[in-house]
């Protein structure tokens, strides 16, 4: 799968911002010329340089830009091409205040900042298709162009009235009558029924926060409101040339909107990766950056591009830590071991005011490219442009596991007022399930819950606190189970539908047979209180945080609690349903647990590793095509052997028997009757 069919090779470059510096063609002339060396091939142009492109109301300038492509066409170098729609000049916020956002106080924003417009704004609109549309035209078919980069980090929500009449027009299509709505939202509750669709407010800490189905269904509005904004740009610049693909940089697994979602309406998933590495043990940092370029794969399973990283440190941290020698090759080879045909970075070049006039770049004030920066920046343009014909095309292994990760569900998790209040800590927790494969180098793969959701192929299906069961997901996870499948559930699942009613009956809804179980209350721990569970094994581990009640029906006891009233009841539990196995987990446990757990459940269902050897903690091999990536994070040299014969991707020299990998390096190697001259 190629993302960007007019340029098939691994992307490396970022963003850059010529309109920081109009007023100095010497330095624009000298950026071309340090990409060059540096092995630059494309540059994200123009993200928030439209007071450049548009000076006055409909005079457009694009002299500027013209010169700019020309100059880096010229080397050879392409172009992401942004539409400018995440800040706007200040003209349109002085002459059409509606463009500007209101918050979720019912307070209009001035200008100022970015991502600071409502989405719903007819003029916001119509000034953002213009733009568009004009970039179009012009560059549409330039040939250095290969990506459209749709804004720019889409976040948060807007409470004006044109958006909270949009939001009434969402529900009254999603719900038909009031009497519905009311019923879905449970509004007998507190008095909170409506008797008018204009009584209905988007959530705010000024008016409504406890209808938790009110906050549920605002964050799919919201979502929805992104999605089509998203939509509306695309159709703009596709309106001159169709092929050119889209994307829009994403963060990390974002809270604000449903990126399943979104991704529907991308061509291209692209995101921006900027992981707090503390320079000493990394490992918990990288699993969790692993996990996010995972993510980034299972939102089209399809590759996907790191749009942005840091050459060095942010400024946005609570601690902005330089890399140590080696982190950057490593990082970056990460994103590219897990699917990622690029490795892009903001910035190009330190700004010399504002925000991120700190913020790491790859050439800094100092203009220099005899830094250590840019001699790392280098090395990862070299070692592309190496493996290109080797990996480019090569895809990761298929997924036998798959993590479910909703966002309706997370949403619903996180504001539920039970267990933990506001600690249910969803991620972290699909993280801590995630770690045993992520560590063994076992694919991993993450489904929601939308109805094209099919589970028939995976070997084994963890669902971290499915709190909400929607869109038939419980027939298929049953199905699943029936057929042969392993299944994983945890705590707090099955508790409420689609709209945060809860279901009347059992927990897990509807499925207790398939468990062999049913959880009857949840008790949650102070931070400094622990429980144990104490495995037929007879290994004990810690639990922290929720401690769930099961009550046995049928199923087989794997781990009991240790301490409490409810010792010696069951933790964690086993049932054989159809030809397959499903587990149910009550508490929540300690990494190291769930590492056990899933290390023996891979090793049951023989599920491939990148390598059969084990590997120093902190080390990790993962595979793409036929290339293994040997990472260490553990923050000290790394001493092991390897299973068979290898040779060095990039210098093609065999490699010994006992590999030493340095503290924060990478080395990816292939086998030796794979590659090497012949090829
Ligand atoms: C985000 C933005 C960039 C820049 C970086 C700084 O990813 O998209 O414009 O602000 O953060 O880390
Ligand atoms: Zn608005």
């Amino acid at each position: 799968m190629v993302l960007t069919p007019r340029f098939p090779h691994f992307l490396h470059g970022g963003d850059y911002n010529p309109d920081q510096w109009l007023d100095r063609e010497d330095i624009l002339e000298k950026d071309a010329e340090a990409m060059e060396k540096a092995h630059v091939n494309a540059v994200s142009l123009g993200i928030f340089a439209w007071d450049a492109l548009e000076p006055e109301e409909g005079v457009y300038d694009f002299a500027w830009l013209d010169r700019v492509m020309d100059r880096l066409w010229r080397r050879g170098i392409h172009v992401i091409l942004a539409t400018p729609s995440g800040a706007r000049p200040a003209w349109m916020a002085e002459k059409y205040p509606e463009v500007l956002r209101v918050n979720s106080e019912f307070r209009r924003n001035h200008f100022g900042g970015r991502h600071n417009h409502c989405p719903s704004s007819p003029v916001y609109r119509e000034k953002v298709r213009g733009i568009d549309t004009a970039l179009a035209r012009r560059y549409a078919s330039h040939p250095a162009v290969i990506l459209w980069h749709i804004s720019n980090e889409f976040s948060g929500d807007c409470y004006c009235p044109l958006c909270q009449e949009r939001f009434r027009d969402w529900l009254r299509e999603k719900y038909g009558t009031l009497d519905e709505l009311n019923r879905a939202w449970f509004t007998g509750f507190w008095s909170m029924r409506y008797t008018a669709w204009s009584q209905i407010e988007p959530p705010s800490p000024m008016g409504q926060m406890s209808n938790l189905s009110l906050l549920l269904d605002w964050r799919r509005f919201s979502t929805w409101q992104c999605r089509d904004f998203i939509s509306m740009e695309k159709e703009a610049v596709h309106a001159c040339n169709p092929e050119l693909p889209c994307t829009a940089n994403l963060m990390e697994a974002f809270w604000d909107y449903d990126y399943f979602s979104l991704a529907e309406v991308l061509d291209v998933v692209s995101w921006d990766n900027y992981p707090a590495w503390r320079g000493g043990d990394d490992e918990r940092v990288a699993c969790g950056a692993a996990l996010n370029h995972d993510m980034m794969y299972a939102l089209k399973k399809q590759p996907f591009l790191m749009m942005e990283s840091t050459p060095s440190n942010v400024n946005w941290h609570s601690v902005n830590k330089l890399k140590k020698p080696g982190m950057h090759l490593l990082s970056s080879m990460q994103a590219v071991a897990h699917g990622s045909q690029s490795v892009l970075y903001f910035q190009w070049r330190k700004g010399r005011g504002n925000a991120e006039m700190f913020h790491g770049a790859v050439l800094s004030h100092d203009g220099r490219s005899d830094t250590r920066v840019f001699r790392d920046v280098t090395e990862v343009g070299e070692i592309l442009e190496k493996l290109d014909g080797k990996l480019y095309a090569a895809d990761v292994p298929a997924a036998r596991v798959c993590i479910l990760y909703d966002w309706n569900c997370r949403w619903a998790v996180e504001n539920a007022q039970t267990g933990l209040a506001h600690g249910m800590a969803y991620h972290e927790t699909v993280l801590n399930h995630y770690h045993a494969f992520w560590r063994a180098g076992i694919p991993v793969t993450f489904c929601d819950m939308r109805e094209e959701t099919d589970l028939s192929g995976f070997s084994l299906v963890i669902c971290p606190q499915l709190y909400l069961f929607m869109n038939g997901i419980e027939e298929k996870l049953r199905a699943f189970t029936e057929a042969g499948g392993t299944l994983v559930m945890t705590y707090f699942s099955g508790i409420a539908d689609s709209t945060n009613l809860t279901f009347l009956g059992d927990a897990p809804h509807s499925l207790t047979d398939v468990f062999g179980v049913r959880e009857t209350e949840m008790d949650a721990l102070y931070p400094d209180e622990e429980n144990t569970v104490v495995m037929d094994n007879g290994r004990t581990y810690r639990a922290t945080g929720i401690c769930s009640l099961l009550a046995e029906e049928g199923c087989e006891v794997a781990g009991t609690y240790g301490k409490d009233f409810y010792a010696g009841g069951a933790a964690i539990t086993r049932n054989a349903y159809g030809k397959g196995t499903a587990w149910y987990i009550g508490a929540r446990l300690d990494p190291d647990c769930l590492d056990d757990f899933y290390t023996s459940l891979a090793s049951s269902l023989h599920l491939e590793p990148a390598l059969d050897v084990s590997l120093p903690r902190g080390v990790i091999a993962h595979r793409r095509g036929d290339m293994v990536f040997l990472q260490n994070y553990s923050g000290k040299p790394a001493f092991f052997s390897l299973p068979g014969s290898w040779q060095d991707a990039c210098t093609d020299e065999k490699v010994p028997d006992t590999v030493e990998l340095p503290a924060w390096s990478v080395r990816m190697i292939c086998k030796e009757s794979l590659s090497g001259t012949g090829e």
